[in-house]
């Protein structure tokens, strides 16, 4: 600029306990960067310095007041996976089998997502729900309705937030208001591609719901849009119930499994995100691994319905790295607290005698999610060049936490109880882009 004028930039300066991964817990030792006081200054929307307080002071702009939070616990912002925001309004409807409650509680309700004012309305309540409980970016499933979508990238905008969303792709085995065609599903994905996939900070997901609600039309045309669409993810559901894998068996009889539907139309590989895989084969694992694609954990959907107990020990076999996230799958799953979360994948490992560490937990939570969304290069992490996107955790949120956390001796025993008897209270606030965008206040506001 001529006149030498330097527009304001938006800071911030927000001291605390925090920790942060450099790595993946499963495969390396000293992962964890845990700073009992630390200070995370924020310009623009990124971080611009972070390390011990005394260190990093010098690089508070002038003028930035720093907010402290004392006996707190700063994490990274929290990565859901795999959610639907369209099925916000069914969590804790009855469930039974998958196939059923798709049939009388999901199909239903993502009918009334045609209206638009409807899915506005359903959509903030979403974003509210995501920042309550600390979450700061969501890969999302919208409805199959074009206006559904873009309720919700207008919301993503509003609110400054990286998400990843798209309609759902559906054209046969559904209601008829909810089919689309293999070529309208095309070319309203596209549509919103052009529009949404790279403004800001959103990005698209091409997503087919499953195979059973695709015709092999649907599936290639997919693929080609997402081979023709750089950047973009795929986003779908795989093996999650045994009757779901039986029925792609029978509507796919040429295919050598359920994976090899998706492969078969080149839905795999790098930002394609298959939500439950809980009754993969080995041999699908691997070419799973193989390809980079990513698997979302749903651990609180999979009890709901009775799916079936993901198997992280082989997911995550040591010097295999296989990209794993955790995904909440509101609405069959049952919360959107992704601590909540992360403690019901603490107890399915246990029941597959696998015992995963806090800090295991929240890797999965946080970079863990990043990388296996292939944003660990913007998210995911307290780092400096990263968008900063954190969170403030309350050890003292509830009476029974206070009285537990007054007892533990390290970072890691802390972690562990957040993640066992923690929720959305835990969480005091969150910040997106540095700025603070969820503040719990009240009584208990540290
Ligand atoms: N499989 C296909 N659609 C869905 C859905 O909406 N929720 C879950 N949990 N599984 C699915
Ligand atoms: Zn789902």
């Amino acid at each position: 600029m001529t006149d030498g004028y330097q527009p304001m930039r938006r800071a911030s300066a927000v001291r605390g306990h925090a920790i942060t991964f450099s790595d993946d817990p499963f495969v390396s030792d000293g992962a964890l960067t845990d700073i009992s006081d630390a200070l995370i200054v924020s310009e623009d929307g990124i971080i611009t310095a972070f390390g011990p307080y005394a260190d990093t002071l010098a690089a508070v702009p002038d003028g930035v007041e720093v907010t402290r939070y004392e006996g707190a616990l700063i994490c990274p912002g929290f990565v859901d996976t795999h959610v639907h925001y369209v099925q916000t309004p069914i969590v804790g409807a009855f469930g039974d089998e998958l196939l059923d409650w798709l049939k009388n509680y999901a199909y239903p309700e993502e009918e009334r997502c045609g209206d638009r004012a409807h899915a506005d309305s359903v959509v903030a309540t979403y974003f509210d729900q995501l920042l309550s409980n600390g979450t700061t970016t969501a890969l999302t499933f919208c409805a199959t309705f074009a206006e559904s979508v873009e309720a919700f990238f207008v919301e993503a905008t509003r609110r400054g937030m990286r998400m990843i969303g798209g309609k759902v792709l559906m054209d046969r085995n559904a209601p008829e208001r909810l089919r689309d065609t293999a070529e309208t599903g095309y070319e309203d994905s596209k549509r919103l591609i052009d529009r949404w996939h790279g403004r800001g900070r959103t990005l698209y997901a091409i997503t087919p719901r499953f195979a059973p609600t695709s015709t092999p039309e649907q599936l290639e045309l997919a693929g080609a849009l997402w081979s023709d669409s750089p950047g973009t993810f795929v986003h779908t559901h795989i093996s999650e119930s045994v009757a779901e894998i039986e029925w792609v068996r029978e509507l796919f009889p040429e295919r050598a499994g359920y994976l090899d539907v998706y492969d078969h139309y080149g839905l795999l590989g790098r930002r394609s995100v298959l939500a439950h895989g809980v009754h993969l084969t080995d041999f699908e694992r691997a070419r799973v691994r193989e390809t980079g694609t990513a698997l979302a954990h749903c651990p609180t959907s999979n009890l709901f319905l009775g799916s079936g107990l993901f198997d992280m020990r082989a997911a995550k076999k040591r010097g295999a790295d296989l990209h794993v996230g955790l995904g909440t799958d509101i609405g069959a799953g049952t919360t959107f607290s992704l601590l909540a979360t992360m403690g019901e994948a603490y107890k399915v490992g246990e029941l597959g005698a696998f015992a995963m560490s806090a800090q295991k937990l929240f890797y999965l939570a946080t970079l863990g999610g990043a990388r296996a969304l292939d944003l660990e290069a913007l998210i995911g992490s307290i780092a400096v060049g990263k968008e900063a996107d954190f969170i403030v955790l309350d050890p003292n949120a509830t009476p029974l936490l206070a009285y537990r956390s007054a007892a533990v001796e390290s970072t890691e025993e802390l972690m562990f109880l957040l993640v066992a008897i923690g929720d959305d209270r835990a969480v005091a606030a969150s910040y997106v882009g540095g700025e603070l965008a969820y503040d719990r206040g009240g009584a208990g506001a540290l």
